[in-house]
């Protein structure tokens, strides 16, 4: 299996710190120090996730110089989709990509990772050959826009991989931990609406209904600086690889302190932990192939560069992988 391309897409719309300090009482200094984070993109209300990770995923199918109809799985890794029942298909349907099954998967931050482990099986296991990985979240649509302690934090973007069956032995996909904690889930979540509704005499129903983003941002930070260095080094280990032979790391984007604890922990030099939340902020399922996408168009990433990843988020849920980037034959 190898990854062959990939693509993204963020919508015009830029929100600065300054300008976001006008809505909710927060400061560009505040923000910046404890985050790392500038600005963030805020999708428009004439555009979809649909619409960003078809764009995504058009790109990806570019650089892979993959034919729409050659694609068998198109997976979408979302927790805000523009319809609840899914948005892969529609996602399907923008690109043409008649013979590909498509569905939604949702895992919050640790989407994307989850997502990409998913359909590598497929393609290991000799299902499918193709295949399309794209995470893509509109979280300005679900923060609490007065919650200074959670909203200067998300943005909106969506980001692309193209992968495939190769003859290689070396698998592009070297190894993978995932992990869930329910018990912890409390900590960050997006709940539903709770308002009983008389139905008929003697029966209530709950109309459907999503509140805001709840977090405690203390524990989050603290389940992550715990959590990825942990699932890393546990997954190095087992596939004995060491740090200094990876050459990049690549983390969800969620907090510049995070990215620089882990890479500490490691002794991983700075130069080779990938960012640019300073210019998105946390887009959740997008942040890891909006990314990477970057690094591959920008030369960073180059064929053969060996890559640790990690998503963590809402769940809880964690993971992290080893993968060899591959690039268009
Ligand atoms: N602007 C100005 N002041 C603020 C802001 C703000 N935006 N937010 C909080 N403050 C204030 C608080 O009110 C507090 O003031 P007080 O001491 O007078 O009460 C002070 O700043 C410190 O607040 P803390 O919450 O302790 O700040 P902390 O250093 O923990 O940083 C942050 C907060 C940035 C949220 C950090 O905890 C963090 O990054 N946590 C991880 C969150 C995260 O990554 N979530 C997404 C996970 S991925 C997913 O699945 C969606």
């Amino acid at each position: 299996m190898a990854f062959v391309g990939s693509g993204s897409a963020t919508p015009d719309q830029s929100l600065s710190n300054d300008q976001l300090s006008l809505r909710v009482d927060t400061n560009d200094s505040w923000i910046r120090s404890r985050t790392g984070i500038c600005s963030r993109r805020i999708i428009g209300s004439d555009e979809s996730i649909t619409d960003l990770a078809g764009r995504a995923c058009l790109k990806a199918l570019k650089m892979a110089n993959w034919d729409p109809e050659s694609v068998d799985l198109i997976l979408l890794a979302t927790s805000t989709p523009d319809d609840l029942f899914g948005s892969a298909p529609q996602v399907q349907a923008k690109l043409g990509a008649s013979n590909a099954v498509a569905f939604d998967l949702t895992a919050a931050c640790s989407g994307f990772l989850f997502a990409l482990v998913t359909a590598a099986q497929f393609l290991q296991n000799g299902s499918f050959k193709r295949a399309l990985v794209v995470g893509a979240d509109q979280l300005s649509r679900w923060v609490n826009w007065d919650d200074r302690r959670s909203c200067v934090l998300f943005g909106d973007g969506a980001g692309a991989i193209a992968l495939e069956v190769s003859s290689s032995k070396n698998d592009g996909l070297i190894g993978f931990h995932l992990k869930s904690d329910g018990q912890r889930g409390g900590c960050l979540n997006l709940p539903k609406i709770q308002d009983n509704l008389p139905l008929v005499d003697g029966i209530t129903y709950q109309q459907g209904g999503f509140s805001t983003i709840q977090m405690n941002g203390q524990e989050v930070y603290k389940f992550a600086v715990r959590e990825v260095p942990s699932i890393l080094e546990n997954l190095l280990e087992s596939n004995k690889i060491s740090p200094e032979s990876l050459d990049w790391l690549l983390l969800h984007q969620a907090n510049q302190r995070i990215l620089d604890a882990v890479a500490d922990r490691f002794a991983i030099p700075y130069e080779k932990v990938l960012s640019n939340l300073s210019n998105y902020g946390n887009t959740s399922a997008a942040t890891i192939p909006l990314m990477l996408d970057e690094a591959v168009q920008d030369g960073r990433i180059k064929p053969g560069h060996l890559i640790a990843t990690s998503g963590f988020g809402a769940g809880l849920s964690w993971g992290a992988a080893l993968m060899r980037w591959q690039g268009p034959a």
